[in-house]
């Protein structure tokens, strides 16, 4: 995962192994470069600018949450799919945004003069901050410019970034959910694959292309340059490269804290999903409302839920503990008598060992009130209306603040079937308090109250009482808010409850993690810093941050284990295969049917046949979903979205011989929009490339046509 501007160093390597462009060209100050097409997309994932008019390729189940947004019952974009045919019917995407990175700069030597021996952690972090800000302050501001320093390999270095964000993104089209879904939970995170995982957002710009606000009168985005797509795909074999925003890796973990995730962490986050999963996929069985309601929620809960199990099972046969402690061996023999690196070891498997109590009472924390029931969280959102209602008055906010509650539990009731929510809670609790620990959980979730007997009448109680666990009886009470309703508030089971998971959490759980993680922080920079000086002939790169990263490698499949080969593409024959009427998850819709059997496939064929997915050795993490995987040339090949079952532990340990991230294949992403959408516009709005074609330099193609 190297960062972009450091590519100069490597592009004899990369050339070697099949590039074609130049580091240049990939990221250049002074021209349209490869990184001027790719963007942060929301908060988590990547998008790739794929025409001169800001148009923006990514995932589906990126797009999610906002395909989901512009759906009802009478318009199930999810599950019909959705193109817009002019762009005046391209619909505004309020909370979406594109961020662009400018340019990134080692200010790792300026950054040292805020520091000095024997500093603590906590000052060190101020004067990191203090010096940062001053640093970012020198960048001249404009319309959606962000500046910030931050650091890299738990602050060995420190990188400012400065990027530029447009906040009126909106979608132009996305496949049927039977496509851009296909095989759903069963088939994430495994091969073979054959998702069609894309949708397809503009970027739009003030008249004079600067990032504004939405707006009527705002324009498609011109980008600095937008990507050009290999009409002829993926070459088995060949050089690829992806760039994107990785959101977190740990390969310096020591042996200590990887047996840790693998035997309490993940262990204990599956559990309390599985408790909820069970619920929520029953529900959705059930009825096509629950189906729609919660189809978001239960993919995200979903997704970690498998790939931890993934997770814990790659580590194992990897011997990962092993792996490490042999690491820390030779680490201890190299570092015997260097005062500064002999202790380090030592160190981590102190502070990992304090660390794992409050670490599992953060995650069951998170799982309960984050990813389990939804009304806990949701009463926490009534915390001002409830403690500063007077203030409020007197200041005259009080009814805005009860309009924004309003809008808000509307939105938030769309979603919600309070039975469900009601067994989710039945289920999670449970498994919430056997892991709990007496005094870093709230003393209602480890004693029983003596009036309700047992757990089960506990969580009706509460959730018989709550207003936040009814419309009604919630509306209610807004539209009849006075201080005696506030006060009833304040004794309502729901927000008493959330109040003392948050209470605990902040007094006895947080601050020794802050403590702890501190001082983890100062072990783990001495910790990398010492591997990377005293292992030199070994290649290190800092772990992912959600910052733009770029790693390499070619499109090829892999035997993952003993006996079973993966091959590197598949194909709509495969989609016709995994077809199972009696199977949601497995759904054909009639209309690709059609254009298989008529095998219909415009020029986006290869063989007779319509490649669908495939595989590439290309180190990827949660956050590379929708990034632009590309050839040599810096074409477009394919949208990444997810990896391997046998890659998920590449996140601690990355293994070239079985970790494979998985793509959907541009020309089945073309075929979709031009055959199933019927939107040959949007592909001729694209700048489709042969390899045939003798193709110009890269940085010559006219960016603006
Ligand atoms: N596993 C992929 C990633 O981590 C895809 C997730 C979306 N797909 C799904 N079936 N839930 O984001
Ligand atoms: N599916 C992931 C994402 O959404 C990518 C991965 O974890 O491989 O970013």
């Amino acid at each position: 995962m190297w960062l972009p501007t450091l590519l100069k160093a490597i592009e004899g390597d990369m050339r070697t192994e099949g590039m074609v462009i130049s580091a240049e060209d990939i990221y250049s100050l002074n021209q349209g470069s490869l990184k001027d097409a790719v963007v942060l997309f929301g908060g988590g994932c990547t998008a790739e600018v794929v025409s001169t008019q800001g148009l923006i390729l990514t995932n589906h189940h990126c797009g999610h949450s906002f395909i989901q947004q512009h759906s009802s019952m009478e318009h199930n974009y999810l599950r019909d799919g959705f193109s817009a045919p002019t762009l005046a019917d391209e619909l505004p995407s309020p909370g979406l945004s594109a961020t662009f990175i400018v340019r990134m700069e080692d200010v790792t030597d300026r950054m040292q003069a805020a520091f000095t021996m024997g500093m603590g952690e906590t000052e060190r972090g101020e004067a990191a901050n203090k010096l940062g800000n001053e640093i970012a302050r020198e960048v001249p501001p404009g319309p959606g410019v962000k500046a910030v320093v931050r650091p890299f390999n738990y602050g060995n270095s420190w990188y400012l970034i400065v990027s530029e964000t447009f906040n009126d993104v909106r979608m132009v089209c996305a496949p049927p959910g039977d496509i851009g879904k296909f095989g759903g939970d069963t088939d994430n995170w495994m091969w073979p694959r054959h998702t069609g995982d894309f949708s397809m957002f503009r970027i739009y710009a003030s008249p004079d292309n600067q990032p504004a606000a939405f707006s009527a009168a705002n324009v498609p985005y011109t980008p600095k340059h937008s990507l050009p797509i290999a009409i002829d795909g993926a070459v088995p074999g060949e050089f690829a490269m992806i760039f994107g925003f990785p959101g977190r890796t740990q390969r310096y973990l020591p042996s200590v804290a990887v047996a840790q995730v693998m035997d309490v962490i993940d262990p204990l986050r599956i559990e309390m999903r599985t408790a909820s999963l069970n619920v929520i996929n029953a529900a959705m069985l059930e009825n096509e409302q629950a189906k729609l309601q919660y189809a978001s929620k239960q993919a995200r809960i979903a997704n970690g839920w498998k790939k931890w199990q993934g997770e814990v099972r790659g580590l194992k046969e990897l011997d990962a503990v092993v792996v490490k402690q042999e690491q820390e061996r030779e680490f201890a023999a190299r570092a015997a008598g260097n005062p500064l690196y002999e202790a380090v070891p030592g160190e981590l498997v102190r502070l990992y060992g304090e660390m794992l109590p409050y670490e599992s009472a953060r995650e069951l924390f998170v799982e309960l009130v984050y990813m389990g029931p939804e009304f806990l969280r949701f009463a926490q959102g009534y915390r001002k209306l409830i403690e500063e209602h007077a203030e409020l008055r007197k200041e005259n906010k009080l009814q805005g603040e009860l309009d924004h509650l309003r809008t808000g539990a509307q939105g938030y009731f769309k979603n919600y079937i309070p039975e469900v929510d009601r067994k989710i809670f039945k289920a999670v609790l449970p498994v919430y308090r056997k892991h709990a620990q007496a005094g870093l959980a709230p003393g209602e979730l480890t004693v029983l109250d003596k009036r309700h007997g047992n757990w089960d009448r506990y969580a009706d109680a509460v959730f018989d009482k709550s207003i936040f666990t009814s419309p009604d009886r919630l509306y209610k009470a807004l539209d009849h808010f006075s201080p005696s309703v506030a006060k009833r508030m304040a004794k309502d089971p729901a927000w008493r409850l959330v109040q003392a998971l948050s209470n605990n959490y902040s007094e006895q759980v947080r601050p020794r993690l802050g403590v702890l993680s501190d001082s983890l922080d100062a072990a783990m920079r001495t910790w990398s810093g010492g591997l990377m000086e005293l292992f030199p002939e070994k290649t290190w790169w800092p772990d992912a941050n959600s910052t733009l990263r770029l790693s390499y490698g070619k499109v090829e499949g892999a035997e993952p284990r003993d006996g079973i080969i993966y091959k590197p593409f598949t194909t709509l024959e495969g989609v016709m295969e995994k077809y199972d009427p009696a199977n949601p998850e497995f759904e054909v819709p009639q209309k690709l049917f059609n254009l298989y059997r008529a095998k219909d496939y415009g020029p986006y064929a290869h063989n007779g046949t319509m490649p669908v997915c495939f595989l590439s050795s290309l180190h990827t993490t949660g956050g590379n979903s929708g990034s632009p995987v590309l050839n040599g040339r810096g074409e477009l090949i394919g949208l990444n979205f997810d990896r391997t079952w046998e890659s998920t532990m590449s996140d601690i340990l990355f293994d070239p011989a079985k970790c494979r991230n998985i793509s959907v294949d541009i020309r089945y992403v073309l075929f979709i929009i031009d055959k199933y959408l019927g939107a040959k516009h949007l592909v001729e709005e694209m700048n489709l490339v042969s390899a045939g074609e003798e193709l110009p330099h890269l940085i010559d193609l006219p960016l603006h046509r």
